[in-house]
């Protein structure tokens, strides 16, 4: 007996041991920072691009969902362009996510940050500081013309004085940061100038995967890293939100399971512009609801043309019931 004590004593002892070595490894590893180039941009006052970079902005790239105060977001769901001066927090496991004041505000804004370290941000998820961004914007084949039309676009607005606190990491963001589980993203290729926005499968690709970001939400994906883990498109990744789950459907052309048989364009269209229905779910509704029709249906086009994949999704908003007594 008395041994058996003896040897569960030194085991419990190695596992503390090992429990401290760990916690001290990601106290001293976590905050590493990043090289990355700094893309070349072009800054314009034309009004058409100024034109073009606040629609990116305020509809598909919907920088705006996330970069308000969201006591706003009620007014920018009426089509008010209320300004980008950061607020909007993400809380997920890793963290406590605060999105920037993307206004030309010195102090409190991008002001202090060149062109070229916003750029950055966008393509390769690498912050001012050299951190390591989580992947909220995948915006790295965003064409040169739109990435200029954007950060023009933010440069030209008036600055608002909002002070945004740092991002705070929980325990696991710190540990996903110490293992190196995030890493700066890689543009898969050399960006291309620019895209006709037109009703076209490519266009509609573009907009799917490299603006914005169906991809991201309607395939599946381990939540902590980012990764995909299986066919693109296919849906059925669950949300834990505050107001309930949602899951997102497939948006692949299957006949059985795909969200897309069932929903002819027009449905389709209507659906997009038509905005939220479900409080807290996600999906940037009141961004996309600003999207042009020609965008909204190049991407009807684009989804049609995928692969169709077997995934059937039970329910896709599960509200949570409050005292189900
Ligand atoms: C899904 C939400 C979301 C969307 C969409 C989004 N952002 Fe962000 N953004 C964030 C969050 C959250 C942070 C803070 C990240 C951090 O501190 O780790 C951030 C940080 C930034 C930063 C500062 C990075 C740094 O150096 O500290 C810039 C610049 C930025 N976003 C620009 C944009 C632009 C431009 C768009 C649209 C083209 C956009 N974001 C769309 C959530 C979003
Ligand atoms: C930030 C995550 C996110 C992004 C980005 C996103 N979605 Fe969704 N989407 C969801 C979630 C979650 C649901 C299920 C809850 C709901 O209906 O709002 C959903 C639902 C849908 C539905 C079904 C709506 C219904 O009434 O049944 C369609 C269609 C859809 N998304 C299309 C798209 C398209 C097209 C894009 C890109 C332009 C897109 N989504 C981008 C998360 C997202």
């Amino acid at each position: 007996m008395k041994k058996l004590f003896k040897i569960l004593g030194v085991l419990a002892g190695g596992l503390l041991l090992l429990a401290i070595g760990f916690f001290a490894f990601v106290s001293i590893t976590w905050n590493k920072t990043f090289e990355a180039p700094y893309p070349e941009v072009s800054i314009s006052t034309d009004s058409t691009v100024l034109a073009r970079g606040q629609y990116l902005v305020y509809g598909p790239a919907h920088c705006a969902t996330c970069h308000i105060d969201p006591n706003d977001f009620e007014a920018m769901s009426r089509g008010e362009k209320v300004p980008v001066a950061g607020g909007g927090e993400i809380i997920i496991p890793p963290g406590v996510f605060k999105a920037r004041n993307l206004t030309p505000d010195v102090e409190t804004g991008i002001g202090a940050l060149t062109n070229e370290e916003v750029a950055r941000v966008m393509r390769y998820g690498v912050g001012h500081d050299g951190r390591v961004i989580f992947p909220f914007m995948p915006f790295e084949n965003m064409t040169e013309a739109d990435l200029n039309a954007i950060i023009s676009f933010l440069r030209s607005q008036p600055p608002v004085s909002n002070k945004i606190e740092p991002t705070q990491y929980d325990f696991l963001g710190k540990v996903v940061l110490a293992l190196g589980m995030i890493k700066p993203i890689e543009p898969s290729s050399a960006p291309k100038k620019a895209l006709q926005q037109e009703v076209s499968v490519v266009y509609g690709e573009y907009l799917a995967n490299s603006v914005t970001n169906c991809v991201g939400c309607h395939s599946p994906r381990d939540l902590n890293s980012g990764e995909f883990t299986g066919p693109k498109f296919s849906g059925g990744l669950a949300f834990e939100e505050p107001l309930g789950t949602f899951t997102t459907p497939n948006l692949t052309p299957d006949p059985e399971t795909g969200l897309l048989a069932t929903w002819n364009e027009e449905t389709f269209v209507k659906r997009l512009k038509g905005g939220l229905i479900h409080e807290g779910t996600p999906m940037p509704w009141s961004s996309f609801a600003m999207m042009d029709e020609v965008d909204i249906r190049a991407i009807y086009m684009y989804l049609n043309s995928l692969d169709p994949v077997k995934n059937k999704i039970e329910q896709t908003v599960a509200l949570r019931v409050e005292n189900p007594k």
